[in-house]
């Protein structure tokens, strides 16, 4: 959410998606999400550019927060561009491709992925497509802040606070 208030033509992408391919319903179900190629694809690119367990356990520590931003893997590694994974970009985060690693790799690959995955786009979906977002007050985009709490898993230093209206 934070990234995505950041970037209103995404977010207007994203709920259009879920609007158009689900019109009026009460809500978003599993059965659902297949059908949003463009969800998933911001999600993604939100886990590629913040982990939320940026370093994984081996005997190595592997920075995956590093790997996701390697200008040597991507264009234009700092910029939220879901698009980069539509169509031309097959990239996955479940352990093929070492340019995208949120759930780790290999024998220690996080054995919750299905389930994380499923509750994020449920909650998500459920999120763009009953709600149009706004920010509070006079705060603009430029103050929202990212900042992240240092340990093993990542967390937002200060909560997000959003203006949330009803769509329907
Ligand atoms: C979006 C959600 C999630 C993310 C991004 C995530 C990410 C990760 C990462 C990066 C690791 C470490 C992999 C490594 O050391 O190389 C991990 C391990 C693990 N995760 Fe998750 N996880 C998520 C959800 C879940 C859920 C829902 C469960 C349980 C239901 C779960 C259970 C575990 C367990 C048990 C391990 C330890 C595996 C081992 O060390 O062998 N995770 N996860």
């Amino acid at each position: 959410m934070t990234l995505l208030i950041r970037s209103p033509i995404v977010m207007q992408k994203a709920q259009e998606e879920l609007r158009n391919v689900i019109g009026k319903k009460s809500k978003i179900i599993e059965d659902d999400l297949p059908k949003f190629a463009y969800l998933k694809a911001v999600i993604k690119e939100t886990l590629r550019l913040y982990p939320p367990a940026p370093l994984l356990k081996t005997l190595v520590y592997v920075n995956a927060w590093a790997i996701g931003r390697d200008p040597k893997s991507w264009d234009n590694p700092g910029e939220f561009l879901p698009e980069r994974f539509m169509a031309s970009c097959d990239i996955d985060f479940k352990g093929n491709d070492f340019e995208l690693i949120p759930f780790g790799v290999g024998q220690r690959i996080c054995p919750g992925m299905p389930i994380g995955v499923v509750m994020v786009e449920l909650l998500l979906a459920n999120l763009l497509y009953l709600f149009d977002w706004g920010l509070p007050n006079d705060m603009r985009k430029e103050d929202i802040d990212f900042d992240a709490i240092p340990g093993i898993t990542m967390h937002k230093r200060n909560e997000l606070f959003l203006l949330a209206s009803v769509h329907f």
